[in-house]
């Protein structure tokens, strides 16, 4: 943390235009139906099909006309999407089309990357995200995050799990025993490790380690849960009681969940968005988004046509 890359909020369509001159910006046909790939990845701003039932949520996150460069290359292109609270959110869509990027977006852990470039905003409860005067370091407290590979710290299980508690200073033996027993129950981990959680947590199997992860995160009371691929370097067994969890941990937590496995976006999620090359291009209720997609494209690859 400390590098300090160019957050220009004010960024214009004029800047955006130098940056993609190199592709004809297209409009989009007027008749969705006949919406091809082609169409939408041509097209800069592409108008999201997103479901009228998501402006009936709460919405927790709103991303706002949101473009991303990574350099001159630019990763998203002009997203639109209110994130429901207290629901499973899953980013779906083939490699490279910008679900971790737009993740990552969320609690700015991509500031750290050099050379990027944002346009548009984020909103969290309804105040931005990347406004200057946002504290970056209280806003990934907010917001818990859960990757790919379980990263436990070379500690206890205990000592991982309090950690954001003594960070900010807890010393009250009583208070950090009660946070991490309810979050290692929170985390279904609980009755696996009470008898060893003064244990170096490096000992556990892959799928505990990630619910150890997950326990972190949710100790430290975050308003949104970050997860990218969090089943992806586990068996199948693990991978079925992480989603049992976010199953239980839905409606007390948001969770905003990167899967390629359509499966899992299908059983775990309430609401899909299905991304391709950057673009935004359905968006809806998980059940709708599988079943009856109202776009061409997201049928396509719902039903294993490309991807
Ligand atoms: N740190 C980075 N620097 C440059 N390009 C990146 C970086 N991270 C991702 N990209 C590019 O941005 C695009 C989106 O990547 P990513 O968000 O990782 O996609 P996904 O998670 O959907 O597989 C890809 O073309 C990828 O190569
Ligand atoms: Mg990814």
């Amino acid at each position: 943390m400390g590098t300090n890359p160019v957050m220009d909020k004010s960024m214009t369509t004029t800047e955006s235009d130098l940056n993609t001159a190199a592709t004809t910006s297209v409009t989009q046909p007027d008749d969705r139906d006949q919406l091809t790939l082609e169409q939408i990845a041509a097209c800069d701003n592409f108008k999201s099909e997103i479901h009228d039932s998501l402006y009936q949520e709460t919405s927790i996150i709103n991303v706002k006309d949101f473009n991303l460069w990574y350099g001159t290359k630019q990763a998203l292109f002009n997203i639109n999407m209110p994130i429901a609270e207290g629901q499973v959110t899953a980013l779906v869509g083939p490699s490279g089309c910008g679900k971790s990027t737009l993740l990552r977006s969320v609690n700015r852990i991509n500031d750290l990357i050099d050379g990027l470039h944002i346009g548009g905003d984020m909103l969290l409860n309804g105040t931005s995200i990347y406004d200057k005067s946002v504290d970056v370091i209280e806003l990934r407290k907010r917001m818990g995050m859960v990757f790919q590979k379980p990263n436990p710290f070379p500690m206890s299980i205990f000592e991982n799990v309090v950690y954001s508690l003594r960070i900010d200073g807890e010393r009250n033996k009583g208070v950090l025993e009660e946070v991490c027993e309810r979050s290692l129950r929170g985390a279904a981990l609980w009755d696996e490790v009470k008898d060893r959680i003064h244990e170096s947590a490096l000992g556990l199997s892959g799928g505990q380690q990630q619910r150890l992860c997950i326990a972190r995160a949710i100790a430290a009371e975050p308003e949104v849960l970050l997860m990218d691929e969090p089943c992806s370097a586990l068996d199948p067994i693990a991978t079925g009681k992480i989603e049992d969890l976010v199953e239980e941990l839905r409606g007390e937590y948001t969770i905003l969940m990167v899967t390629h496995n359509m499966q899992q976006a299908s059983r775990a999620s309430n609401y899909t968005a299905f991304m391709y090359l950057g673009r935004l291009v359905e968006y809806g209720p998980t059940r709708d988004i599988f079943t009856n997609p109202h776009l061409r494209p997201t049928e396509d690859y719902i039903s294993g046509r490309f991807g």
